[in-house]
């Protein structure tokens, strides 16, 4: 069977290395991944709660409406029921817009290294992608994002994917900026933004905004939650959307109506009860972040400061050769040159222990991988 360019072409997602696989290849039996931004502490005790008491009704189809999930996540996020979905992690719902929103010959628009997904999503469903370069700090520009948009008209624009904090980056957005973006492009009925929050009970940067709070300003406004970071439930796969009720209407008709498990829905709505979790999970990153500046700084590695739960930092070297190096010696980061950061890792912050691991192996790979001058 012959299939499209699009799909001949299709780079996949390259998820982060699995500590199995690491062990198996490497003959080693202590390994630590710090490549996915997932959270260290293991999900929360409530969460676990919820999945035991839900155990026995596993021979029954789940919830297809994800009502009470739907009702606690309205209420955490101030907003109508109506105007709330919920999708096999948050990577289904960014899959699902391109798809419902985008005929083949549209365009997304984004930010150069912005989160990967939009474009393998986008080529999957034939759509175009188009970014912006991003300013030298690595933070998105918002005013080129909206001036790309209004000077081509004929790429038919029909979502703009803003990452506030962005992965790989870990930069934000906010300030004036974001006014003016919203000031240019809210309330049209030609475009989507969509404003994918993964990672937002991390930023301590008081410019920061949270979307919802002005979600209700702007009728073409999505935001993206997840449940995989600070919720801590990866592997449960649940994510979230606040959306116009016109745009829920047609991603209720579209999705698969099973997509949630009945797993990730109990132990969601437990994590989101769960504040001592969250609040713990605030902790350790935020004193791991501040551990892992001071260790880059005294190794004279430069770093971009971070706003979520990893940090991306300049190894000076082949940003490959030093993950190889690494992963022999039992630590799993990510390398990040398909976002055109040839010689930058990417590190998430671990259980203090697994950062100083790191630390203490990444010092000894710079006295083996040579710098490229
Ligand atoms: C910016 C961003 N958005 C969305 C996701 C996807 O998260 P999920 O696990 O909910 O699919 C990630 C995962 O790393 C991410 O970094």
């Amino acid at each position: 069977m012959k299939v499209s360019a699009e799909i001949l072409n299709l780079v996949p997602y390259k998820p982060g290395k699995p500590v199995s696989e690491t062990k198996r290849e490497y003959g080693l039996t202590e390994v630590y991944k710090l490549a996915s931004n997932e959270n260290p502490l293991g999900p929360s005790p409530k969460a676990i709660a919820a999945i035991q008491n839900s155990l026995l009704e596993q021979h029954r189809y789940p919830d297809p409406s994800c009502y009470d999930l739907i009702q606690k996540i309205s209420e955490k996020w101030n907003v109508n029921p109506r105007q709330v979905g919920i999708g096999n992690g948050s990577n289904e719902i960014i899959d699902l817009l391109i798809r419902i929103f985008c005929e083949t010959g549209d365009s997304i628009l984004t930010s150069q290294a912005a989160f990967v997904a939009y474009q393998v999503c986008a080529q999957a469903a034939r759509v175009k992608v188009r970014t912006t370069p991003l300013k030298p700090d690595l933070t998105m520009d918002l005013k080129a994002i909206a001036d790309d948009f209004f000077r081509n008209p004929t790429a038919k624009i029909k979502l703009i994917f803003i990452p506030n904090p962005n992965n790989p980056t870990g930069t934000i957005v906010g300030g004036e900026e974001l006014n003016e973006f919203l000031i240019r492009l809210g309330n049209r009925d030609d475009v989507l933004l969509v404003f994918d929050e993964a990672y937002t009970e991390y930023v301590r940067d008081s410019k920061f905004k949270e979307a919802a709070k002005f979600f209700a300003q702007y009728s073409n406004v999505i935001v993206l939650k997840t449940f995989s970071k600070v919720y801590g439930m990866a592997g449960l796969r649940l994510g979230a959307m606040l959306a116009p009720e016109y745009v829920l209407e047609y991603y209720n008709r579209v999705r698969n109506p099973f997509n949630v498990n009945e797993l990730a829905q109990v132990a969601g709505i437990a994590a989101l009860e769960d504040q001592d979790y969250i609040q713990a999970s605030q902790k350790i990153v935020w004193e791991g972040l501040d551990y892992f500046y001071s260790e880059l700084e005294r190794l004279n590695l430069p770093y971009f400061k971070s706003e979520a739960n990893f940090v991306l930092f300049d190894t000076k070297r082949n940003a490959n050769i030093c993950f190889e190096n690494l992963l022999k010696k039992g630590i799993i980061l990510r390398p990040v040159g398909n976002y055109g950061f040839n010689k930058y890792l990417r590190m998430t912050i671990g259980q203090a222990s697994e950062n100083k691991k790191a630390i203490d192996a990444i010092e000894k790979m710079l006295t083996e991988v040579p710098e490229i001058m």
